[in-house]
């Protein structure tokens, strides 16, 4: 049985954790959401890889995953070259699905939701370029997403006129295709439909479970892992609502992780 390391800022990696889950339902799962620091979306790239460096510090040093899922686009995007070299096992980036969308667009007008950094990032560019040069792109940078996408797990409502404004762009240039460039925002999937019920909204959930059963066969791990449970990290104290809105995700465990410096290798 193999032990995947998730992590995300927030709840977000959890849009790729459940498709990872169903396509490999006898791997177990450590999730470390640092809602200490969310959102990512408006940090430096520097500061994405010192912070991003301590969490799989930490996860390898307590918890010996077989291999790491950075269920981020803004942390994968800023930091995935830096990670690979550093740390020695298989590391699994979450990066816009750029490729995709311009593929299936009959019109090649094609959008990206994403957060500042995702969309501003040189990673999303090259994307940009490599896959879709000849497309009409429209980049929508935002927070604002992050933020609504962690209240309605927690039970808030979603504002709809903010989330139309968000997406206006989208809907004006007639994009066919917008890649949503941020895990948080397959939580809002349904609000989008129903604002857009035109475009094709498009994630990278499944390429990600995928990629994983890839590694898995490639790998063929073989350590022997004492617990056969799931657990919910988080680097903040965990909100009263947190058993309703891990359920879905079969953890076991929820916890608070105190004093994460503590684990800091010298980088
Ligand atoms: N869920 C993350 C992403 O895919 C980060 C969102 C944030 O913290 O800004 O980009």
């Amino acid at each position: 049985m193999a032990l995947f390391g998730f992590i995300d800022s927030g709840i977000g990696g959890l849009t790729i954790l459940e498709a990872v889950q169903s396509a490999l339902p006898k791997s177990q799962f450590v999730y470390l959401a640092d809602h200490q620091y969310a959102p990512y979306g408006n940090k430096t790239n520097a500061w994405l890889i010192q912070r991003l460096h301590l969490l799989c510090d930490y996860i390898i040093s307590q918890h010996s995953p077989d291999a790491i899922v950075i269920a981020c686009n803004t942390a994968s995007t800023a930091t995935l070259d830096y990670l690979r070299t550093t740390f020695d096992l298989p590391i699994i980036g979450v990066v816009p699905a750029i490729k995709q969308a311009a593929e299936r667009s009959p019109n090649n007008k094609i959008g990206l939701l994403a957060t500042p950094g995702t969309c501003q990032g040189h990673y999303s560019e090259k994307l940009i370029t490599d896959f879709a040069n000849e497309h009409l792109v429209i980049k929508v940078g935002t927070t604002t997403l992050v933020d609504m996408a962690e209240k309605k797990l927690q039970g808030e409502a979603v504002d709809m006129s903010i989330l139309k404004d968000v997406i206006q762009p989208f809907i004006e240039h007639h994009c066919s295709h917008v890649v949503l460039g941020c895990t948080h925002f397959p939580h809002l999937r349904q609000e989008l439909e129903q604002l857009a019920g035109e475009i094709n909204w498009i994630d990278s959930a499944s390429a990600i479970a995928k990629r994983c059963r890839f590694i898995l066969d490639q790998h063929r791990f073989t350590s022997n892992h004492q617990s056969t449970e799931s657990i919910y990290l988080s680097t903040a104290p965990l909100p009263d609502q947190i058993d309703a809105i891990l359920q879905p995700y079969q953890f076991s465990r929820c916890h608070h992780v105190t004093r994460l410096d503590n684990y800091a290798t010298t980088y």
